[in-house]
C-alpha cells in the first residue's frame, strides 16, 4: 500500500507538478484515476488539505535515457564519452576514442539499454577505400549489421559493413525528390544502396533513375530496395560512373554524392546532362575556401567548352572544426 492524495482531477496536474517541484512526489508509484479524483502518490505524511489515503498504485517503471548515467568508467574518461551517434535500422553506429576502447563492450550495454529499438551497437571505425565501406566491430546486442532503415515511409535494405549508406542525407534526398518533374530522367552516379531513387521512385514521379555504383554489393542492395518498395523504374548499375554514363541516355538530373570528389567526374555529369537539367554535386571543404571553389567552378567547366551556372549552394552539414559538406545545385546552359 502506498501513501497517497486524494485530488479532484481539475487540480490534478497542477498539484503533482508542485509535488514533484517539492521533492514530494513518490516517483516510483504510478498515479490512479478513482472516480473524479486522482490518487497521487506522495513522500510526505500529508499535502494541503487534501485527504490521505493508503491505495494500492502499480509500480512506475523508470528507463535512463542517457546511457553515460549508467557508466562506471574514470571522471577524467567520462568527457571523452560520444554526445552523439547514428542509427541505421536498429544497428547504432558508435565511434570512441582510444581511451575508451577498454569500456566498449560497457558502453554499449549501456546504449542498448537506453536507445529504444535498437538490436546492436557496433563500434564504427571510419569508412575505407573506394567504396567507403565502414570497418565495424560488434560491441554489444545480437545478428549482423545488415539492417532495414526507414526513411519518409520508404524501406532500404543496407548493410554498412558491406556498402556505404549515410542516414543524416535523409533532408537532402527528401529535398531533391521535391524538386523531380513528372517524366524527369535522373542518374545517381555514386548511389550506394539507391536511398536518392528509392525515395525519388516513391515521393515523385520520374521516367527513369539509372543508380551507379562501382561496388558490386550496391547494385545487390539497390535491386532488393526497388523490390520492397514496389519500384520498376529504378535501374541499379554496377561499374565506374565515368563510364557508365556514356552509354545512357541524356539526362533531367544528376546526383553526384562523392563528396571527396565529385568535382573531378563533374565534365562527365555536364556532357550527359540536357539543357536546363540540374546536378546536385556535394563536396567537402574548408569553409574558407567556399568562395574560391564557388567562383572557379563555371571559368573551370567553360574551359572544356561545358556551360553552366550555380543555382542554389546550401551547407548541409559541419564535417570537422573548419570543413563542411556542401551541395551545389548547377544548371547545365
Ligand atoms: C558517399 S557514398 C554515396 C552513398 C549514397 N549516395 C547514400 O546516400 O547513401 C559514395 C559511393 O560512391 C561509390 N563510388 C566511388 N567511386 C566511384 C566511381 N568512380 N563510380 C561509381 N561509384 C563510385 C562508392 O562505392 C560509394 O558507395
Amino acid at each position: 500500500m502506498v501513501r497517497c492524495i486524494r485530488v479532484p482531477k481539475k487540480d490534478g496536474e497542477a498539484v503533482r507538478s508542485v509535488l514533484r517541484e517539492k521533492g514530494l512526489l513518490d516517483l516510483d508509484s504510478r498515479i490512479r484515476s478513482d472516480s473524479n479524483c486522482l490518487l497521487i502518490p506522495i513522500l510526505s505524511a500529508s499535502y494541503g488539505d487534501y485527504p490521505v489515503v493508503d491505495a494500492e498504485l502499480r509500480v512506475q517503471e523508470h528507463r535512463e535515457t542517457d546511457y553515460r548515467e549508467l557508466l562506471d568508467i574514470p571522471d577524467d574518461l567520462k568527457k571523452e564519452l560520444p554526445n552523439s551517434h547514428d542509427v541505421i535500422g536498429d544497428v547504432l553506429l558508435l565511434k570512441l576514442t582510444d581511451d575508451l576502447l577498454p569500456y566498449k563492450h560497457e558502453i554499449g550495454e549501456a546504449l542498448m539499454r537506453t536507445t529504444p529499438n535498437i538490436r546492436t551497437v557496433m563500434l564504427d571505425s571510419g569508412v575505407k577505400g573506394d567504396f567507403r565501406i565502414r570497418e565495424l566491430e560488434q560491441i554489444a546486442g545480437t545478428g549482423s549489421s545488415e539492417t532495414v532503415h526507414r526513411e519518409f515511409g520508404v524501406r532500404m535494405l543496407t548493410d554498412p559493413a558491406k556498402v556505404y549508406f549515410n542516414p543524416r542525407l535523409a533532408t537532402e534526398r527528401a529535398r531533391v525528390a521535391s524538386l523531380v518533374r513528372d517524366g524527369e530522367t535522373i542518374i545517381d552516379m555514386f548511389a550506394g544502396v539507391a536511398p536518392f531513387g528509392t525515395v525519388i521512385c516513391k515521393c515523385a514521379r520520374p521516367k527513369i533513375v539509372y543508380s551507379i555504383d562501382l561496388n558490386p554489393e550496391a547494385e545487390h542492395f539497390a535491386k532488393r530496395n526497388a523490390e520492397l518498395n514496389h519500384i520498376d523504374n529504378l535501374v541499379p548499375m554496377t561499374g565506374d560512373a565515368r563510364e557508365v554514363v556514356k552509354d545512357l541516355p541524356d539526362a533531367d538530373r544528376i546526383i553526384m554524392n562523392l563528396p571527396q570528389m565529385a568535382e573531378q567526374f563533374l565534365p562527365d555529369a555536364l556532357a550527359k546532362a540536357k539543357p536546363g537539367a540540374t546536378i546536385h554535386l556535394h563536396k567537402i571543404m574548408e569553409r574558407t575556401e567556399l568562395g574560391s571553389f564557388r567562383d572557379g567552378l563555371g571559368p573551370k567547366m567553360a574551359e572544356l567548352g561545358l556551360g553552366m551556372h550555380i543555382d542554389r549552394v546550401s551547407e548541409m552539414k559541419t564535417y570537422s572544426p573548419t570543413m563542411s559538406v556542401y551541395v551545389f545545385d548547377i544548371v547545365r546552359d
